[in-house]
C-alpha cells in the first residue's frame, strides 16, 4: 500500500509537469484526488490494515494528496501567470512607434493667390464686393455701356439662359450694380473676386469658367496716376519689388480712356526671355478710367464723380507667378499638382 501510494504521488507529480494547460491540470486533479479517484480507492482498503498502521498509512495518505494538492496548485499559478503574459504580448502596444501621418490638404493656388489680392487691396482701403453668377444682360453688357447689337459682345461669347439672363462673362457687372446701390454718393472702393463663365473650347490658355476679379474706385478727383500707382502697388506685391508696369492704349466699352497693363519682365528683368517672349513686358490685366455713361447709368454725376476701373484673371496671375503651363491644371484636381502649392 505504500509503494502503491508513492508510485501515485509519482505518477501525479509528472502529470501535473506535464500539463500544458488549465483544462489538463485539471483534468490531472480530478483523475488523482477525485472521490473516485485511486488514492480514494486506497485509503478505502485502510479497513483490512492492523490498528497500527491505520494511522501510519493514513498520514502517509494524507501527505501524498497534499504534496499532490500543492503541486496542483504551483503549476495552476504558473499556467495562469503565462496566459496572463501571453494575452499581453498579444495585446501589445508599441507607444514609441511613430503615429501615421495625417494627409493635410492645402488652399487650392486660385484661392491662394486671390486672397493674396484681395489682402493687399483691403490693405488699401477696399472692400469686398460679390454679385451673382446668373446675370441679367442689363447689368453684364447694357450698364456697362454695351447696349444690345454693340460688336463689342462679340469679345465675350456668353452662355444665354433666357434672352435676358446669361451666365455672367466678367466680374464687371458688379461695378454696375454696386454704384446703383450707392445711389450717385461717393466714394466707392471695391474689388470683387468671382467665377466667369464664356462659350469657348477649352485649350491651354482657354477655360469656359474661370475667374476674375474686377478693382473699382469712384470718387471725386480720381485721376489715371491714381490707377498707375495702384496697380504698381499691385503688379510689385505680386511680382517683386523692382517691377515696373506700362500703360498700353486699348478698348473697352466701359472705359475711356481703356488700357492693357504690362509687368516687366520678372524672369529676365526686362531685358527679353521666352517668358516675355523676348519683349521685356508681360500683359497682366485691362484697365481705364470709367466711362461717363457707365456712371451716369448707375446714377452718379460724371461731372463731379470719376473713377478708374481695372479687371484680372487669377488663372493668368497664377499661372505666370507659378510657372504653371496649363489653365485646365486648376480645374482637374490632380492632387500631385494642388500639392506642389503646399509650401509657396
Ligand atoms: N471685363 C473685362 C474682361 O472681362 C476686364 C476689364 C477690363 C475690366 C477693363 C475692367 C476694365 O474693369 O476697366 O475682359
Amino acid at each position: 500500500m505504500k509503494e502503491r501510494l508513492h508510485q501515485l504521488q509519482q505518477e501525479a507529480l509528472e502529470k501535473i509537469e506535464q500539463a500544458s494547460d488549465l483544462k489538463a491540470l485539471n483534468d490531472v486533479r480530478i483523475a488523482y484526488l477525485g472521490k473516485k479517484g485511486p488514492i480514494t480507492e486506497v485509503l478505502r482498503g485502510m479497513g483490512s490494515l492492523s490498528p497500527e498502521e491505520r494511522p501510519i498509512m493514513g498520514a502517509l495518505a494524507n501527505e501524498v494528496r497534499q504534496a499532490i494538492q500543492t503541486a496542483l496548485e504551483a503549476k495552476q499559478a504558473k499556467l495562469e501567470q503565462e496566459e496572463v503574459e501571453k494575452k499581453l504580448a498579444a495585446e501589445t502596444i508599441d507607444v514609441t512607434l511613430p503615429g501615421r501621418p495625417i494627409r493635410r490638404g492645402n488652399p487650392h493656388p486660385l484661392t491662394r493667390v486671390i486672397e493674396e489680392i484681395e489682402d493687399l487691396f483691403i490693405g488699401m482701403g477696399y472692400t469686398i464686393a460679390e454679385g451673382p453668377e446668373v446675370e441679367k444682360d442689363y447689368y453684364n453688357f447694357e450698364a456697362l455701356n454695351l447696349p444690345k447689337g454693340h460688336p463689342a459682345r462679340d469679345m465675350q461669347d456668353s452662355f444665354y439662359i433666357t434672352e435676358e439672363i446669361l451666365l455672367r462673362t466678367h466680374t464687371s457687372p458688379v461695378q454696375a450694380r454696386t454704384m446703383e446701390k450707392h445711389q450717385g454718393r461717393g466714394p466707392v472702393k471695391i474689388i470683387c473676386p468671382g467665377k466667369v463663365y464664356r462659350r469657348d473650347n477649352d485649350d491651354a490658355t482657354h477655360s469656359h469658367q474661370f475667374t476674375q476679379i474686377e478693382g473699382l474706385v469712384v470718387d471725386e478727383n480720381i485721376r489715371m496716376s491714381d490707377l498707375k500707382g495702384t496697380l504698381r502697388e499691385f503688379a510689385r506685391k505680386m511680382f517683386g519689388e523692382d517691377r515696373d508696369i506700362r500703360f498700353r492704349p486699348s478698348f473697352f466699352p466701359f472705359t475711356e480712356p481703356s488700357v492693357e497693363v504690362d509687368v516687366s519682365c520678372f524672369n529676365c528683368g526686362g531685358h527679353g526671355c521666352n517668358v516675355c517672349k523676348g519683349t521685356g513686358w508681360i500683359e497682366i490685366l485691362g484697365a481705364g478710367m470709367v466711362h461717363p455713361n457707365v456712371l451716369e447709368m448707375a446714377g452718379f454725376d460724371s461731372k463731379k464723380y470719376t473713377g478708374f476701373a481695372f479687371g484680372m484673371g487669377p488663372e493668368r496671375i497664377a499661372m505666370l507667378k507659378y510657372g504653371i503651363d496649363d489653365i485646365r491644371h486648376f480645374y482637374q484636381n490632380d492632387i500631385r499638382f494642388l500639392q506642389q502649392f503646399n509650401r509657396v
